[in-house]
């Protein structure tokens, strides 16, 4: 069966979005959006499985708007809106975490890793976050999820989610079953202290991660202090295995400056690693200052952006409707 392709993605407003977001994500948000229909959500439900301030989560969730717009999404060709305005997500988590299974949940390591030793302390919500997470994606009945790799695995319990919905409610088809788009080089950014680790939010150290509002000058001394490898840079990858951060260091040189690491190595090796990130910084520098420079002008109207996520709700809601209205009547809800 042929169906309309439909691009959904989430992004959940907890603080600073960085390099990781903007290499596994963001960038991949804008090119889809000029070749389909792409809807581009802030999760806000999302970020409620652990503790948020109220404040902080509105200002957050303006602010991950303020990042779309700023690395490139045109509200006039994507829906931007956040998941609590549409009512149909919560709704649809709630028939999906009667689909699911405990023991697919059981599996899935981020949990694990966000619940850290003491799971009986984690919140219900932590827990059952994927269940929401497909709930986003098949309310809208989208096709394809761009991601990082760290999502990879959400993914496949959506497609399993769906397609035991369309089997148990003996629909066939009726959740296509959405494909992942997960970027090669870039999928998994490590940190910059520990190539082992994903550049994350949450990590302690501020060194560990380039912030898409970081200064010139924050960048410069963060590549600088990045871990990379006493050797030279080798002239083949597999020279780099056993070196993580020498090897996330390339991966991102290779994606800023759009070339393959064939490539790169046949440029660089013998040099030190000094040389690789004097250049890396400056890449970095013209790419990400003019986004954080955006974010924080377009952080000074913030009606702008209460008005982006109004004309992205009435949208969303709108296709939403519909399909809740048939998930109803299959379910059996009157
Ligand atoms: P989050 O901030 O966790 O909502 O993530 C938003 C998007 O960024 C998701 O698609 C993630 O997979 C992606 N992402 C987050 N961290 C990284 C990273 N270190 N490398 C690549 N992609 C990432
Ligand atoms: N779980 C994703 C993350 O932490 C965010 C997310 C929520 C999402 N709903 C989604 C991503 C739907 C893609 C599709 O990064």
């Amino acid at each position: 069966m042929s169906r309309k392709k439909l691009v959904f993605s989430g992004v959940q407003p907890t603080g600073n979005l960085h390099l990781g977001n903007y290499l596994g994500a963001l960038k991949n948000f804008v090119s889809l959006q000029n070749e389909m229909e792409c809807m581009y959500c802030v999760v806000d439900l999302h970020a409620l499985t652990t503790f948020q301030k109220p404040d902080v989560l509105r200002n957050n969730v303006l602010e991950t708007v303020a990042s779309f717009i700023a690395t490139g999404l045109n509200p006039d060709k994507s829906i931007i809106f956040n998941q609590s305005s549409v009512s149909g997500h919560a709704q649809l988590a709630w028939i999906l975490n009667c689909v699911s299974r405990i023991g697919w949940l059981n599996r899935m390591t981020q949990f694990k890793d966000k619940a850290g030793t003491d799971k009986e302390k984690a919140s219900v919500g932590l827990y059952i976050y994927p269940n929401l997470m497909a709930a986003d994606i098949l309310l809208y009945k989208a096709t394809h999820v761009p991601v990082g790799a760290d999502q990879k695995q959400h993914l496949e319990l959506s497609r399993d989610i769906a397609q035991k919905f369309n089997k148990d409610f003996n629909c066939k088809d009726f959740f296509p079953l959405p494909e992942p788009l997960i970027p090669k080089n870039v999928a998994r950014v490590m940190s910059l202290r520990d190539g082992t680790k994903k550049m994350s939010k949450s990590e302690e150290s501020d060194y560990s991660r380039i912030n898409l509002k970081d200064s010139a000058e924050e960048i410069n001394k963060k590549i600088k202090k990045a871990k990379s490898d006493s050797e030279q840079i080798p002239d083949n990858l597999k020279s780099l295995e056993k070196k993580p951060e020498a090897l996330n260091l390339i991966n991102i040189y290779s994606e800023i400056s759009e070339t393959t690491i064939e490539k790169v190595l046949n440029e660089m090796s013998g040099k030190e690693y000094s040389f690789l990130k004097t250049k890396l910084a400056d890449l970095l520098i013209s790419e990400i200052t003019p986004v954080g420079k955006e974010i924080k002008k377009l952080l000074v109207d913030r009606s702008h952006l209460e008005e982006i996520l109004k004309k992205g709700r009435e949208k969303a809601n709108f296709i939403a409707e519909e399909n809740i209205k048939n998930i109803r009547e299959k379910v059996g809800l009157i």
